[in-house]
Protein backbone atom coordinates (compact mmCIF):
# COMPACT_ATOMS: atom_id res chain seq x y z
CA UNK A 1 0.00 0.00 0.00
CA UNK A 2 1.25 3.75 -0.87
CA UNK A 3 2.56 5.76 1.99
CA UNK A 4 0.29 8.10 3.55
CA UNK A 5 2.30 11.65 4.17
CA UNK A 6 1.26 14.27 6.43
CA UNK A 7 2.98 17.24 6.68
CA UNK A 8 3.09 19.42 10.30
CA UNK A 9 3.41 23.45 9.40
CA UNK A 10 2.46 24.39 5.77
CA UNK A 11 3.84 27.82 5.50
CA UNK A 12 7.04 28.25 2.61
CA UNK A 13 8.88 25.04 3.73
CA UNK A 14 5.31 22.72 4.52
CA UNK A 15 3.19 23.83 1.48
CA UNK A 16 5.85 23.27 -0.62
CA UNK A 17 6.25 19.63 0.42
CA UNK A 18 2.85 18.91 0.61
CA UNK A 19 1.97 19.69 -2.53
CA UNK A 20 5.53 18.19 -4.32
CA UNK A 21 4.44 15.02 -2.34
CA UNK A 22 1.21 14.68 -4.08
CA UNK A 23 2.42 15.72 -7.34
CA UNK A 24 5.16 12.48 -7.10
CA UNK A 25 1.71 10.29 -6.13
CA UNK A 26 1.40 10.26 -2.61
CA UNK A 27 -1.78 11.12 -0.86
CA UNK A 28 -1.02 14.43 1.46
CA UNK A 29 -2.29 15.90 4.17
CA UNK A 30 -0.88 18.88 5.25
CA UNK A 31 -1.46 20.39 8.76
CA UNK A 32 -1.53 23.70 10.15
CA UNK A 33 -2.26 25.76 13.18
CA UNK A 34 -3.27 29.04 11.50
CA UNK A 35 -6.81 28.38 10.59
CA UNK A 36 -6.76 30.66 7.74
CA UNK A 37 -4.16 28.93 6.34
CA UNK A 38 -5.73 25.74 6.42
CA UNK A 39 -9.18 27.22 4.92
CA UNK A 40 -6.47 28.88 1.86
CA UNK A 41 -4.82 25.79 1.07
CA UNK A 42 -7.37 23.61 1.38
CA UNK A 43 -9.54 25.89 -1.49
CA UNK A 44 -6.30 25.40 -3.90
CA UNK A 45 -5.17 29.09 -2.64
CA UNK A 46 -1.38 29.52 -2.07
CA UNK A 47 -1.06 32.61 0.62
CA UNK A 48 2.28 33.22 -0.74
CA UNK A 49 4.33 33.67 -4.32
CA UNK A 50 6.36 30.47 -5.19
CA UNK A 51 6.23 29.83 -9.16
CA UNK A 52 5.00 26.65 -10.30
CA UNK A 53 3.70 26.13 -6.39
CA UNK A 54 0.05 27.68 -7.60
CA UNK A 55 -0.71 24.98 -10.23
CA UNK A 56 0.09 21.81 -7.94
CA UNK A 57 -1.77 23.11 -5.39
CA UNK A 58 -4.99 23.25 -7.38
CA UNK A 59 -4.06 20.09 -9.01
CA UNK A 60 -3.81 17.93 -6.34
CA UNK A 61 -6.79 19.69 -3.57
CA UNK A 62 -9.14 19.71 -6.65
CA UNK A 63 -8.33 15.74 -6.84
CA UNK A 64 -8.74 15.36 -2.91
CA UNK A 65 -4.89 13.35 -3.01
CA UNK A 66 -3.67 16.61 -0.97
CA UNK A 67 -5.89 17.51 2.25
CA UNK A 68 -5.31 19.96 4.74
CA UNK A 69 -6.56 20.17 8.42
CA UNK A 70 -6.02 21.75 11.79
CA UNK A 71 -6.72 18.06 13.78
CA UNK A 72 -3.74 16.57 15.00
CA UNK A 73 -6.25 13.25 15.79
CA UNK A 74 -6.40 13.40 12.04
CA UNK A 75 -3.01 13.44 11.26
CA UNK A 76 -2.01 11.21 13.75
CA UNK A 77 -4.82 8.60 13.05
CA UNK A 78 -4.11 8.59 9.18
CA UNK A 79 -0.43 9.24 8.34
CA UNK A 80 2.38 6.58 8.26
CA UNK A 81 5.62 9.36 7.42
CA UNK A 82 5.02 12.48 9.35
CA UNK A 83 7.12 15.76 8.35
CA UNK A 84 7.80 18.36 10.61
CA UNK A 85 8.13 21.58 8.58
CA UNK A 86 7.18 23.68 11.34
CA UNK A 87 9.16 27.33 11.74
CA UNK A 88 12.27 28.07 13.60
CA UNK A 89 12.54 32.31 13.95
CA UNK A 90 14.77 33.90 15.95
CA UNK A 91 13.60 34.41 19.47
CA UNK A 92 12.89 37.92 20.40
CA UNK A 93 16.00 39.33 21.76
CA UNK A 94 18.71 36.10 21.73
CA UNK A 95 20.80 34.97 18.96
CA UNK A 96 18.71 31.63 19.46
CA UNK A 97 16.12 29.50 17.57
CA UNK A 98 12.80 29.70 19.30
CA UNK A 99 12.11 25.92 19.42
CA UNK A 100 8.75 26.32 20.61
CA UNK A 101 7.11 25.29 17.49
CA UNK A 102 9.13 22.42 16.49
CA UNK A 103 8.17 21.19 20.51
CA UNK A 104 4.96 21.74 20.29
CA UNK A 105 4.44 20.01 16.59
CA UNK A 106 6.72 16.97 17.86
CA UNK A 107 4.77 16.67 21.13
CA UNK A 108 0.98 17.42 19.88
CA UNK A 109 1.82 15.03 16.75
CA UNK A 110 3.55 12.19 19.07
CA UNK A 111 0.52 12.10 21.38
CA UNK A 112 -1.63 11.99 18.18
CA UNK A 113 -0.41 8.81 16.65
CA UNK A 114 -2.58 6.26 16.77
CA UNK A 115 -0.20 3.53 14.45
CA UNK A 116 3.05 2.34 13.89
CA UNK A 117 4.91 5.35 11.95
CA UNK A 118 7.94 7.67 11.23
CA UNK A 119 8.26 11.10 12.13
CA UNK A 120 10.38 13.14 9.93
CA UNK A 121 11.92 16.73 11.20
CA UNK A 122 12.63 18.98 7.92
CA UNK A 123 13.29 21.94 9.71
CA UNK A 124 16.08 23.76 10.54
CA UNK A 125 16.99 23.09 14.52
CA UNK A 126 19.89 23.71 16.06
CA UNK A 127 22.18 20.61 16.87
CA UNK A 128 20.88 18.05 19.41
CA UNK A 129 17.08 19.03 18.70
CA UNK A 130 16.26 15.50 16.98
CA UNK A 131 18.06 13.21 20.01
CA UNK A 132 16.09 15.54 22.87
CA UNK A 133 12.39 15.17 20.79
CA UNK A 134 13.17 11.56 20.22
CA UNK A 135 13.20 11.29 24.03
CA UNK A 136 10.09 13.69 24.18
CA UNK A 137 8.21 11.41 21.64
CA UNK A 138 9.42 8.14 23.76
CA UNK A 139 7.59 9.84 26.51
CA UNK A 140 4.60 10.44 25.35
CA UNK A 141 3.67 8.02 22.94
CA UNK A 142 1.26 4.90 22.96
CA UNK A 143 3.93 2.50 24.84
CA UNK A 144 2.94 -0.05 22.54
CA UNK A 145 3.84 1.64 19.16
CA UNK A 146 6.86 2.02 17.29
CA UNK A 147 7.20 5.72 16.73
CA UNK A 148 10.92 6.75 15.44
CA UNK A 149 12.23 10.13 14.30
CA UNK A 150 14.47 10.76 11.66
CA UNK A 151 16.11 14.59 10.54
CA UNK A 152 15.70 15.55 6.49
CA UNK A 153 16.82 18.86 6.19
CA UNK A 154 15.61 20.75 3.70
CA UNK A 155 18.25 22.83 0.72
CA UNK A 156 15.07 24.31 -0.68
CA UNK A 157 15.31 28.37 -2.74
CA UNK A 158 12.41 30.06 -2.37
CA UNK A 159 11.92 31.22 -5.85
CA UNK A 160 12.66 27.50 -6.79
CA UNK A 161 11.10 25.65 -4.69
CA UNK A 162 9.10 23.08 -6.86
CA UNK A 163 12.14 22.17 -8.50
CA UNK A 164 14.53 21.94 -5.73
CA UNK A 165 11.56 19.83 -3.97
CA UNK A 166 11.17 17.43 -6.93
CA UNK A 167 14.55 17.12 -8.26
CA UNK A 168 16.74 17.85 -5.33
CA UNK A 169 20.76 17.96 -5.36
CA UNK A 170 21.39 15.91 -2.67
CA UNK A 171 18.90 14.19 0.07
CA UNK A 172 20.48 13.86 3.95
CA UNK A 173 19.20 11.55 6.26
CA UNK A 174 19.72 11.35 9.95
CA UNK A 175 19.13 8.46 12.10
CA UNK A 176 16.75 5.90 11.99
CA UNK A 177 16.95 1.83 11.81
CA UNK A 178 17.06 0.19 8.72
CA UNK A 179 13.49 0.12 8.00
CA UNK A 180 12.79 3.77 8.47
CA UNK A 181 15.88 4.52 6.02
CA UNK A 182 14.06 2.34 3.30
CA UNK A 183 10.56 3.57 4.02
CA UNK A 184 12.78 7.12 3.15
CA UNK A 185 13.95 5.61 0.31
CA UNK A 186 10.28 4.65 -0.66
CA UNK A 187 8.93 8.80 -0.28
CA UNK A 188 12.16 9.68 -2.50
CA UNK A 189 12.09 7.17 -5.14
CA UNK A 190 11.74 9.66 -7.59
CA UNK A 191 14.96 11.26 -7.19
CA UNK A 192 17.18 8.20 -6.17
CA UNK A 193 15.81 6.52 -9.97
CA UNK A 194 18.09 9.38 -11.50
CA UNK A 195 21.18 9.04 -9.05
CA UNK A 196 20.16 11.69 -6.61
CA UNK A 197 22.79 11.50 -3.93
CA UNK A 198 21.30 9.79 -0.49
CA UNK A 199 23.55 10.39 2.43
CA UNK A 200 22.65 8.47 5.54
CA UNK A 201 24.37 9.68 8.76
CA UNK A 202 23.26 10.25 12.47
CA UNK A 203 21.01 12.86 13.85
CA UNK A 204 23.92 15.81 15.01
CA UNK A 205 25.82 15.56 11.33
CA UNK A 206 22.13 15.65 9.45
CA UNK A 207 21.07 18.73 11.58
CA UNK A 208 24.64 20.34 11.40
CA UNK A 209 24.65 19.52 7.59
CA UNK A 210 21.90 22.58 7.18
CA UNK A 211 23.26 25.12 9.03
CA UNK A 212 26.61 24.31 7.63
CA UNK A 213 25.45 25.34 3.96
CA UNK A 214 23.74 28.28 5.36
CA UNK A 215 27.30 29.66 6.93
CA UNK A 216 29.04 28.60 4.40
CA UNK A 217 27.18 30.87 1.75
CA UNK A 218 26.56 33.68 4.03
CA UNK A 219 29.90 33.82 4.69
CA UNK A 220 30.57 33.63 0.89
CA UNK A 221 28.53 37.02 0.48
CA UNK A 222 30.07 38.89 3.40
CA UNK A 223 33.00 37.85 1.70
CA UNK A 224 32.83 39.69 -1.32
CA UNK A 225 30.75 42.31 0.19
CA UNK A 226 34.07 43.09 2.51
CA UNK A 227 36.44 43.45 -0.46
CA UNK A 228 33.56 45.78 -1.66
CA UNK A 229 34.13 47.75 1.36
CA UNK A 230 37.97 48.06 -0.19
CA UNK A 231 37.19 48.52 -3.68
CA UNK A 232 34.85 51.70 -2.29
CA UNK A 233 37.45 52.78 -0.84
CA UNK A 234 40.55 52.47 -2.92
CA UNK A 235 38.82 52.59 -6.00
CA UNK A 236 37.84 49.57 -8.11
CA UNK A 237 35.14 47.04 -9.46
CA UNK A 238 34.41 44.53 -7.17
CA UNK A 239 32.06 42.54 -10.26
CA UNK A 240 35.57 42.21 -12.20
CA UNK A 241 37.19 40.59 -8.57
CA UNK A 242 34.43 38.31 -7.99
CA UNK A 243 34.65 37.36 -12.07
CA UNK A 244 38.49 37.14 -11.66
CA UNK A 245 38.58 35.06 -8.94
CA UNK A 246 35.06 33.07 -9.31
CA UNK A 247 36.87 31.57 -12.30
CA UNK A 248 39.01 29.36 -9.99
CA UNK A 249 37.20 26.38 -9.58
CA UNK A 250 37.82 25.85 -6.06
CA UNK A 251 36.25 28.92 -5.23
CA UNK A 252 32.92 29.44 -7.65
CA UNK A 253 31.76 32.25 -9.36
CA UNK A 254 28.11 31.60 -7.44
CA UNK A 255 27.59 33.65 -4.50
CA UNK A 256 29.78 36.24 -5.08
CA UNK A 257 27.60 38.40 -6.16
CA UNK A 258 28.52 42.11 -3.87
CA UNK A 259 25.41 44.45 -2.99
CA UNK A 260 22.94 44.98 -0.18
CA UNK A 261 23.61 41.72 1.27
CA UNK A 262 21.44 38.68 2.08
CA UNK A 263 18.06 38.49 4.29
CA UNK A 264 14.96 35.84 3.95
CA UNK A 265 13.73 34.14 6.52
CA UNK A 266 16.53 31.21 6.86
CA UNK A 267 20.43 32.67 6.64
CA UNK A 268 20.30 35.53 9.03
CA UNK A 269 18.53 33.63 11.78
CA UNK A 270 20.30 30.22 10.77
CA UNK A 271 24.39 32.16 11.39
CA UNK A 272 22.75 33.52 14.96
CA UNK A 273 21.25 30.61 15.90
CA UNK A 274 24.31 28.15 15.03
CA UNK A 275 26.65 30.63 17.02
CA UNK A 276 24.21 30.82 20.12
CA UNK A 277 24.18 26.76 19.74
CA UNK A 278 27.83 26.40 20.03
CA UNK A 279 28.22 29.05 22.87
CA UNK A 280 25.63 27.01 24.84
CA UNK A 281 27.65 23.77 24.18
CA UNK A 282 30.84 25.79 25.52
CA UNK A 283 32.83 26.65 21.89
CA UNK A 284 32.28 30.09 22.38
CA UNK A 285 34.95 31.22 19.84
CA UNK A 286 34.31 28.31 17.46
CA UNK A 287 31.64 30.41 15.19
CA UNK A 288 32.53 33.80 16.35
CA UNK A 289 33.62 34.63 12.68
CA UNK A 290 30.13 35.13 11.91
CA UNK A 291 29.07 37.33 13.98
CA UNK A 292 31.59 39.02 11.58
CA UNK A 293 29.82 37.80 8.91
CA UNK A 294 26.33 39.09 9.92
CA UNK A 295 27.97 42.35 10.70
CA UNK A 296 29.40 43.04 7.52
CA UNK A 297 25.68 41.99 6.04
CA UNK A 298 24.02 44.69 7.93
CA UNK A 299 26.60 47.53 6.96
CA UNK A 300 26.15 47.14 3.61
CA UNK A 301 22.57 48.33 4.37
CA UNK A 302 24.16 51.36 6.39
CA UNK A 303 26.09 51.71 3.42
CA UNK A 304 22.67 52.51 1.01
CA UNK A 305 21.63 55.07 3.07
CA UNK A 306 25.36 56.78 3.51
CA UNK A 307 25.52 56.73 -0.76
CA UNK A 308 21.35 58.15 -0.47
CA UNK A 309 22.62 60.88 1.90
CA UNK A 310 25.59 61.61 -0.63
CA UNK A 311 23.87 62.15 -3.03
CA UNK A 312 21.04 63.89 -2.18
CA UNK A 313 22.78 65.71 0.79
CA UNK A 314 20.19 65.41 2.75
CA UNK A 315 17.13 62.76 3.08
CA UNK A 316 14.56 64.84 5.15
CA UNK A 317 12.01 65.75 2.88
CA UNK A 318 13.35 64.07 -0.17
CA UNK A 319 11.28 61.58 -2.22
CA UNK A 320 13.35 58.04 -2.75
CA UNK A 321 12.20 55.44 -4.65
CA UNK A 322 12.82 51.75 -3.75
CA UNK A 323 12.78 49.06 -6.20
CA UNK A 324 12.20 45.87 -4.70
CA UNK A 325 11.48 44.83 -1.05
CA UNK A 326 11.61 41.11 -1.17
CA UNK A 327 14.50 39.93 0.31
CA UNK A 328 15.32 38.11 -3.47
CA UNK A 329 13.70 38.23 -6.78
CA UNK A 330 11.02 35.59 -7.15
CA UNK A 331 9.78 35.65 -3.75
CA UNK A 332 7.28 37.67 -1.69
CA UNK A 333 9.12 36.92 1.43
CA UNK A 334 10.48 40.11 3.73
CA UNK A 335 11.68 38.42 6.38
CA UNK A 336 14.69 40.38 7.47
CA UNK A 337 14.88 41.82 3.74
CA UNK A 338 17.84 44.11 3.38
CA UNK A 339 15.88 45.95 0.68
CA UNK A 340 13.01 46.63 3.37
CA UNK A 341 15.31 47.83 6.13
CA UNK A 342 16.99 50.08 3.92
CA UNK A 343 13.86 51.76 2.84
CA UNK A 344 12.71 51.43 6.33
CA UNK A 345 15.85 53.54 7.53
CA UNK A 346 15.32 55.99 4.69
CA UNK A 347 11.60 57.09 6.28
CA UNK A 348 13.67 57.20 9.86
CA UNK A 349 15.97 59.60 8.16
CA UNK A 350 13.35 61.85 6.95
CA UNK A 351 12.26 60.56 3.41
CA UNK A 352 9.59 59.97 1.62
CA UNK A 353 10.01 56.23 0.50
CA UNK A 354 8.06 54.69 -2.16
CA UNK A 355 7.92 51.46 -3.18
CA UNK A 356 7.09 49.22 -5.32
CA UNK A 357 7.60 45.31 -5.63
CA UNK A 358 5.86 43.12 -8.13
CA UNK A 359 4.91 40.26 -5.57
CA UNK A 360 6.00 41.60 -1.77
CA UNK A 361 3.89 44.84 -1.60
CA UNK A 362 1.43 42.93 1.27
CA UNK A 363 4.02 41.71 3.08
CA UNK A 364 6.36 45.02 3.29
CA UNK A 365 2.85 46.68 3.99
CA UNK A 366 1.92 44.54 7.17
CA UNK A 367 5.36 45.14 8.50
CA UNK A 368 5.85 48.99 7.49
CA UNK A 369 2.17 50.20 7.29
CA UNK A 370 3.68 53.75 7.25
CA UNK A 371 6.02 53.30 4.01
CA UNK A 372 4.47 54.45 0.37
CA UNK A 373 3.27 51.54 -1.64
CA UNK A 374 2.75 52.66 -5.41
CA UNK A 375 0.39 51.23 -7.37
CA UNK A 376 2.82 50.43 -10.15
CA UNK A 377 6.44 51.03 -11.13
CA UNK A 378 5.63 54.01 -13.06
CA UNK A 379 3.58 55.22 -9.59
CA UNK A 380 6.75 54.77 -7.67
CA UNK A 381 8.73 56.55 -9.73
CA UNK A 382 7.00 59.30 -10.55
CA UNK A 383 8.68 62.79 -8.94
CA UNK A 384 11.47 60.74 -7.65
CA UNK A 385 15.06 62.84 -6.25
CA UNK A 386 16.34 59.26 -6.34
CA UNK A 387 15.95 55.58 -7.39
CA UNK A 388 16.85 52.78 -5.22
CA UNK A 389 17.33 49.13 -7.25
CA UNK A 390 17.31 46.65 -3.98
CA UNK A 391 15.97 43.42 -5.34
CA UNK A 392 17.15 42.38 -8.61
CA UNK A 393 14.20 41.17 -9.88
CA UNK A 394 14.13 40.72 -13.93
CA UNK A 395 12.34 43.62 -14.48
CA UNK A 396 14.03 46.50 -12.85
CA UNK A 397 17.62 44.42 -13.92
CA UNK A 398 16.18 45.08 -17.50
CA UNK A 399 15.46 49.00 -16.99
CA UNK A 400 16.92 51.55 -19.19
CA UNK A 401 17.52 55.25 -17.89
CA UNK A 402 14.94 56.27 -20.97
CA UNK A 403 12.43 54.53 -18.96
CA UNK A 404 12.94 56.71 -16.12
CA UNK A 405 13.39 60.27 -17.52
CA UNK A 406 10.03 61.44 -18.09
CA UNK A 407 8.69 59.93 -14.58
CA UNK A 408 11.57 61.12 -12.04
CA UNK A 409 12.25 64.28 -10.48
CA UNK A 410 16.23 63.95 -10.97
CA UNK A 411 18.54 61.85 -12.45
CA UNK A 412 19.94 59.61 -9.76
CA UNK A 413 20.20 56.03 -8.92
CA UNK A 414 22.09 53.48 -6.80
CA UNK A 415 22.46 49.92 -8.48
CA UNK A 416 22.54 48.09 -4.90
CA UNK A 417 22.64 44.71 -6.71
CA UNK A 418 25.22 45.79 -9.23
CA UNK A 419 22.97 44.24 -11.94
CA UNK A 420 23.15 47.82 -14.00
CA UNK A 421 25.17 48.84 -16.52
CA UNK A 422 26.49 51.90 -15.20
CA UNK A 423 28.01 53.41 -18.48
CA UNK A 424 24.53 53.50 -19.68
CA UNK A 425 23.02 55.67 -17.15
CA UNK A 426 26.25 57.99 -16.75
CA UNK A 427 26.18 58.78 -20.56
CA UNK A 428 22.98 60.01 -20.34
CA UNK A 429 23.60 62.31 -17.25
CA UNK A 430 22.76 60.39 -14.22
CA UNK A 431 24.24 60.23 -11.21
CA UNK A 432 25.16 56.65 -10.36
CA UNK A 433 26.21 54.89 -7.70
CA UNK A 434 26.66 51.27 -6.78
CA UNK A 435 28.34 48.80 -3.90
CA UNK A 436 31.67 48.21 -4.69
CA UNK A 437 32.49 50.06 -8.06
CA UNK A 438 33.16 53.57 -7.45
CA UNK A 439 32.23 56.01 -9.95
CA UNK A 440 32.23 59.32 -8.30
CA UNK A 441 35.28 60.60 -6.60
CA UNK A 442 36.78 58.83 -3.26
CA UNK A 443 35.06 59.80 0.18
CA UNK A 444 37.10 62.25 2.01
CA UNK A 445 38.03 60.04 5.12
CA UNK A 446 38.23 56.13 5.93
CA UNK A 447 35.41 56.73 8.53
CA UNK A 448 33.14 54.56 5.98
CA UNK A 449 34.88 52.09 7.06
CA UNK A 450 34.52 52.00 10.13
N1 LIG B 1 11.52 28.99 3.62
C1 LIG B 1 12.56 28.33 3.13
O1 LIG B 1 13.05 28.61 2.02
C2 LIG B 1 13.21 27.21 3.92
C3 LIG B 1 14.18 26.41 3.29
C4 LIG B 1 14.78 25.39 4.03
C5 LIG B 1 14.47 25.23 5.36
N2 LIG B 1 13.55 26.04 5.95
C6 LIG B 1 13.22 25.81 7.36
O2 LIG B 1 11.92 25.26 7.41
C7 LIG B 1 11.25 25.68 8.58
C8 LIG B 1 9.94 26.34 8.19
O3 LIG B 1 10.24 27.51 7.47
P1 LIG B 1 9.14 28.31 6.65
O4 LIG B 1 9.86 29.35 5.90
O5 LIG B 1 8.28 27.35 5.93
O6 LIG B 1 8.32 28.96 7.87
P2 LIG B 1 6.83 29.56 7.82
O7 LIG B 1 6.78 30.53 8.95
O8 LIG B 1 6.50 30.03 6.44
O9 LIG B 1 5.88 28.32 8.13
C9 LIG B 1 5.78 27.71 9.39
C10 LIG B 1 4.34 27.19 9.52
O10 LIG B 1 4.24 26.38 10.70
C11 LIG B 1 2.96 26.63 11.27
N3 LIG B 1 2.99 26.18 12.67
C12 LIG B 1 3.56 26.76 13.75
N4 LIG B 1 3.38 26.00 14.85
C13 LIG B 1 2.70 24.91 14.45
C14 LIG B 1 2.25 23.75 15.13
N5 LIG B 1 2.48 23.55 16.44
N6 LIG B 1 1.59 22.83 14.40
C15 LIG B 1 1.34 22.99 13.09
N7 LIG B 1 1.76 24.06 12.40
C16 LIG B 1 2.42 25.02 13.08
C17 LIG B 1 2.75 28.11 11.09
O11 LIG B 1 1.39 28.46 11.21
C18 LIG B 1 3.30 28.29 9.68
O12 LIG B 1 2.29 28.14 8.70
C19 LIG B 1 12.23 26.58 9.32
O13 LIG B 1 12.95 25.81 10.24
C20 LIG B 1 13.14 27.05 8.21
O14 LIG B 1 14.41 27.43 8.70
C21 LIG B 1 12.89 27.01 5.26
Amino acid sequence: MSLRITVIGTGYLGATHAACMAELGFEVLGLDTDPKKVEQLSAGVLPFHEPGLPDLLRKHTSTGRLRFTSSYEEAGAWGDVHFIAVGTPQKAGDHAADMTYVDNATVSLAKSITKDALIVGKSTVPVGTARRLQELVNSVKTDSLNVELMWNPEFLREGYAVRDTLTPDRLVVGGGSADAVATLRQVYASALSTDTPFITTDLETAELVKVAANAFLATKISFINAFAEVTEHVGGDIRVLADAIGLDQRIGRRFLNAGVGFGGGCLPKDIRALQARVSELGLDRTMRFLSEVDEINLRRRERVVHLATELLGELDGRTITVLGVAFKPNSDDVRDSPALDVAAQLYSAGAEVSIYDPEAMNNARSRFPRLKYAESLEAALQGSHLTILLTEWQEFSALEPQDLEPLVESKAIIDGRNVLNPDTWTDRGWRFESLGRRSVPALATSNSLS
